[in-house]
Order: C-alpha cells, then sequence, then structure tokens
C-alpha cells in the first residue's frame, strides 16, 4: 500500500503506460482518477479498478482546469499527477507543416505546463505533493524518422520539470521526469514498424512493456521518493546507455 491514503490523477490513463500506472496505484491504495478522451476505454477500467476492490474515477478531458476541478469536488485533495497523455509523431503526418508542430506542442508540452501549474496551486494548500511528467529517450536525442515536435516536445518536458522542481520544491511539491523507451506503439501508432530495429538496439535485447514504466512512477509517486526532485528517470532497457 505505498500509494495509501493519496489521491493520484493519471492523464492518458484509459491506455497503454497510463493504464498500467492506474491500476499499478489502485492497488497499492491510491484513489485514482482516469483523465482521458476516451470514455469508454476508461469508463471500462474504472469498472474493472472498482469490481476488484480500489477507488477510481473516469474524467473526460482535453482541459487541465476542468480536470483539476472534478478532482477536488470527488476526492477534496490531489497528492499525485501523472501528466503522462501524448502523441506520437504518426498522429499528425507531414513533419513540416506548422499545424502538426503545434498540435504536438500543445498536447506533449503545454499540457504539462497547464497540468504541472494547477496541480502545484492545490497541493502547495495541504503540505505539498508529486508531479510526474512523461517525456521520452526522444527527449535526449533526435532521429531521422521521427517527428521534430515530437522530440522538441519531449525535450521540453525534460527541462520544464527541473524548472518546477526548483520553483515549487520550497512548497514541498516534488516534479520529476519519466524518459521511457521504446514499448509497443501507441494508440495513433508511433514505433509499430520499427519494432525488431528497437529490439536489436535495445541491450536488454526486448522492448519495453507498460509495467516497467509504471514500476518507476509509483516510486516517484510515493513517499520513498520524498528527497527526490528535478531528476530523470530513464526506463529504457539500456538503450541510451550506448
Ligand atoms: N510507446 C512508446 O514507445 C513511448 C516511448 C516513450 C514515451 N512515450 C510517452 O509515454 C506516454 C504514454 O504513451 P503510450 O505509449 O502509453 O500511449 P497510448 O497512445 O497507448 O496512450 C496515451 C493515452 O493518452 C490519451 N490522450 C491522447 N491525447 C490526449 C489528450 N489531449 N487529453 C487526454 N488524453 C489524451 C489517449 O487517449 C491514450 O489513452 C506518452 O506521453 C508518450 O509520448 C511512449
Amino acid at each position: 500500500m505505498r500509494l495509501h491514503g493519496k489521491v493520484a490523477i493519471v492523464t492518458g490513463g484509459a491506455h497503454g503506460m497510463g493504464e498500467a500506472e492506474v491500476r499499478l496505484f489502485a492497488r497499492e491504495g491510491a484513489k485514482v482518477v482516469v483523465a482521458d478522451i476516451l470514455p469508454e476505454l476508461g469508463a471500462a477500467v474504472v469498472a474493472d479498478i472498482c469490481t476488484t476492490g480500489g477507488t477510481a474515477m473516469f474524467q473526460k478531458i482535453d482541459v487541465s482546469q476542468a480536470l483539476i476541478a472534478a478532482t477536488l469536488a470527488a476526492y477534496g485533495r490531489i497528492d499525485v499527477l501523472v501528466n503522462n497523455a501524448g502523441i506520437s509523431g504518426s498522429a499528425v503526418g507531414d513533419p513540416d507543416s506548422i499545424e502538426g508542430w503545434n498540435r504536438l506542442i500543445a498536447v506533449n508540452q503545454t499540457s504539462v505546463f497547464l497540468g504541472t501549474k494547477l496541480a502545484a496551486a492545490e497541493m502547495m494548500k495541504t503540505g505539498g505533493g508529486s508531479i510526474i511528467n512523461i517525456s521520452s529517450i526522444n527527449g535526449f536525442v533526435g532521429s531521422d524518422g521521427g517527428h521534430p515536435g515530437y522530440h522538441a516536445s519531449k525535450g521540453a518536458v525534460r527541462i520544464y520539470s527541473k524548472a518546477a522542481a526548483v520553483r515549487y520544491g520550497p512548497h514541498g511539491v516534488r516534479v520529476n521526469s519519466v524518459q521511457p523507451g521504446y514499448l509497443p506503439p501507441m494508440l495513433n501508432g508511433t514505433n509499430g514498424n520499427t519494432r525488431a530495429l528497437a529490439v536489436a538496439q535495445t541491450p536488454m535485447r526486448r522492448i519495453g512493456v507498460p509495467i516497467d514504466v509504471a514500476y518507476g512512477v509509483l516510486y516517484l509517486a510515493s513517499d520513498e521518493a520524498s528527497f527526490v526532485t528535478g531528476s530523470e528517470l530513464v526506463i529504457d532497457g539500456g538503450w541510451l546507455a550506448q
């Protein structure tokens, strides 16, 4: 019960890594808010958690303010926010279009700024909390096939998280980022075609599974990480080490 009594929001919690995180958080005693744009998938995850003794609610979002308000209305506080929602470069197509660039920056980067700012304001009122922002190994390096807007947005999440850690640290709010390596394709299909190459290039000789990342996020969410802020946790099977 590493999150006993805590209220935790996971954006993009209906699928993929976010789904693994809400299921793990609920098992560890948190009251979980599954925030996503996909109501059917989200409601199914919540129903599953509730029938196995956990506490969870779904909140349809594309707007951070409404998410924070709904969480406070339901549970009265926020202890953990995982800014996990994201889209891949393939979701927006043409790597040279300004519309694609703006969409990637809005969903992957600006949402992290807004969520962090709003959640930190509430966490400060109750003595602190933990914010985990999901970046990527593609926030460290560029690639030929990857969308430049994806790389840019994920790199920005890393350094923004450090700035927020410095800003909110004196108020007890920790802010860290996590860099997953190659995992199963995102809903909108990022790396499906490059799986074999990714396995060959990863020292652990496999791609990751969502629970690999969820355990790292759980650590940062829990009080075990109470002296950890402004840090980056790379979970990539050694890909960045070479
Ligand atoms: N899969 C990978 O290989 C990989 C690697 C590194 C980093 N990441 C990052 O990890 C995070 C999770 O990725 P995943 O692979 O689990 O993806 P996924 O596509 O399986 O899940 C993402 C979830 O976010 C939701 N979402 C998308 N836009 C949203 C919005 N505007 N508001 C609310 N919810 C929204 C989707 O509906 C979906 O449920 C993303 O930020 C992604 O960039 C993924």
